[in-house]
């Protein structure tokens, strides 16, 4: 027997007491492979309702669902062992009330097994986001470009840009703070504006097109890794994925029209030596 105890997973507390200390370092993944490389590198994984652009192509996070955001958190949280995984509400699955909100957050930790949820708003989701901490349930928080407010900012519009427009961020990040929100996501908002929010709260700001100053930082997986075929200005691409699938498809389509794949290394050979089974099966039918 192993006497080896388990790496014990990340908690929302884990991510709250880094704040200050050193910087979070966060990743989205929406299924198991990609959870289990990100994993050893990363504090906390998001299953980000992205994934209705990134793997399904639909043209915001709007159009996704419950079971969605719930049928790619459980594959992650299967496919982690060390990081905490958040997973996010998707559109109108808390907006209405803390009573329906906490009752979708509750299924989706029950299902997926996650260990937090996050969700878009400020001041106005304090009182669901007071609720659900209450409850039992880590909320992470995000402000500044909320993606499922598209329709509303009239595009994916960075926040923040004119001085007019920082207090009202600035009073969603501490209203999210007080409620009790373990962190928040800062996203797509004036590099200044997100440095000073960052020192105005006591919970940690994970940056995405934020500021350098936050206390983590996030991209989407396929953009870093340069699967996406558009990125915005915010990302670094630190690989090239397209390329090199793209490569390698080539390289496939290449072998199988030459006849050069598969070779005598991928195929099954007879076996000479007739097994005890096969003795017994050709004794039966008199042979
Ligand atoms: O859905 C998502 O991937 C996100 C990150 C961009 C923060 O919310």
């Amino acid at each position: 027997m192993s006497h080896q105890r388990p790496i014990k997973r990340y908690t929302a507390p884990d991510i709250l007491a880094m704040k200050g200390d050193k910087p979070i370092v966060s990743l989205t993944a929406y299924h198991a492979h990609t959870a289990r490389i990100i994993d050893p590198y990363v504090d906390f994984i998001l299953v980000g309702d992205s994934l209705g652009m990134v793997m399904h192509g639909l043209p915001s996070t709007v159009p996704v669902t419950l079971d969605m955001m719930i049928l790619h958190g459980a594959a992650v949280v299967r496919g982690s062992s060390r990081a905490l995984v958040v997973v996010d509400m998707p559109f109108a699955s808390y907006e209405e009330s803390p009573e329906v909100a906490f009752r979708h957050c509750a299924r989706v930790m029950k299902e997926t097994g996650c260990g937090a949820i996050k969700l878009e708003g400020g001041v106005q989701m304090g009182e669901t986001i007071a609720y659900l901490t209450k409850r039992g349930i880590p909320v992470m928080a995000h402000v500044g470009l909320t993606p499922q407010a598209v329709h509303v900012m009239g595009g994916f519009k960075t926040q923040g840009r004119e001085r007019a427009d920082w207090a009202a961020i600035e009073d969603d990040a501490k209203a999210v703070e007080q409620a009790g929100a373990f962190a928040i996501v800062l996203e797509g908002m004036a590099e200044p504006l997100a440095k000073k929010i960052t020192k105005q709260v006591n919970i940690p700001t994970i940056g995405i097109g934020a500021s350098a100053h936050c206390d983590g930082q996030i991209l989407v997986l396929e953009d870093m890794l340069g699967l996406s075929p558009q990125v915005p200005k915010f990302v670094k691409e630190f690989g090239q994925i397209g390329a090199a699938i793209e490569g390698a498809v080539a390289h496939y389509a290449e072998d199988v029209r030459t006849r050069a794949f598969p070779t005598k290394d991928h195929v099954y050979s007879v076996k000479d030596k007739i097994s005890a089974k096969s003795k017994n099966k050709l004794k039966s039918v008199g042979k």
